[in-house]
């Protein structure tokens, strides 16, 4: 059962669904053994039990990555259960679209928080352990918004490009130690995020129905269809192994062509 990540620990934050959850099992079918992040208890638990039924170690942790000291918890809890990190995914993130005038302050800090902050504190709790045995892949979710400005999504394109300019300098402060930092900018990826929230308010902006959101995006995309979950797997999983040794700051866009539309 060899796979690219064979006995590696990967911890994967906002696992319990959507993306995370298709990255922690991608990274597992290639060896990993899994720390599986969520806010929500019951999802993270899911996830690790789908890790394990995959033949490897799984650690379900409720944590909100937002908050420093449940961060430190999370860490703590992988190190002494694996005594090693050595794959960080930080995925967790929200999307709450609104026009400038209705954005609330408290919506724009949440946002800024949940999709940015957590990515500063999982990676200097993270980091130490990666400094130490000069060896470390970190992999930082971003989006196609983290590239291009889109409407009634200022605090999460805010959040998103500033993904961007934090993996470039992580990845310049951790380089003297063998670790890659990197990001990844999907475009559209039909998760529970998109059914909960974006379909709606996708609809409200675009003065369509919301059974008309998906196909109206996926309309936009050059190779004619949907991204899988595999697909974004495929890239991290990529980005997690010896293959891209030499890839360090970069942001790759797994968009189907749509970031030139
Ligand atoms: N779906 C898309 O089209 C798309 C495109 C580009 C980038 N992204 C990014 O991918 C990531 C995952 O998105 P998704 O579509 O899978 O979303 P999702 O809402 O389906 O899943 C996000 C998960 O993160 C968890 N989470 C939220 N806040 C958390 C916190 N503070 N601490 C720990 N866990 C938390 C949620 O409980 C949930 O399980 C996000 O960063 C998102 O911005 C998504």
């Amino acid at each position: 059962m060899g796979g690219r990540l064979e006995g590696k620990v990967a911890m994967v934050t906002g696992a319990g669904q959507g993306i995370g959850r298709g990255i922690a099992l991608s990274l597992a079918q290639e060896g990993a053994h899994v720390v599986v992040n969520d806010i929500v208890w019951d999802t993270a638990q899911a996830t690790a039990e789908e890790v394990k039924r995959l033949g490897r170690q799984s650690l379900a942790v409720q944590a909100d990555v937002s908050q420093s000291t449940q961060v430190s918890e999370l860490v703590d809890r992988a190190s002494e259960e694996f005594d090693a990190v050595h794959i960080l995914i930080n995925n967790a993130g929200i999307a709450v679209p609104a026009f400038i005038t209705e954005l609330s302050e408290e919506t724009w800090d949440r946002t800024l928080r949940i999709n940015l902050k957590s990515m500063f504190l999982c990676s200097k709790a993270v980091a130490p352990l990666m400094m130490e045995q000069g060896y470390g892949k970190i992999v930082n979710l971003s989006s196609k918004s983290g590239k291009k400005g889109g409407l009634w999504l200022t605090a999460y394109c805010a959040s998103k490009f500033g993904v961007i300019g934090f993996t470039q300098s992580l990845a310049l402060d951790l380089a003297p130690y063998g670790i890659n930092v990197n990001a990844i900018c999907p475009g559209t990826v039909y998760t529970p995020l998109w059914d909960n929230v974006l379909k709606d308010a996708y609809a409200r902006k675009l003065n369509i129905d919301p059974e008309e959101v998906r196909d109206y995006y996926s309309s936009k995309i050059p190779l004619g269809r949907e991204v899988t979950m595999q697909e974004i797997g495929n890239v991290v999983v990529f980005l997690c192994s010896d293959e891209s040794s030499y890839m360090t700051g970069q942001a790759i866009n797994i968009t189907g062509g749509q970031e030139m539309t």
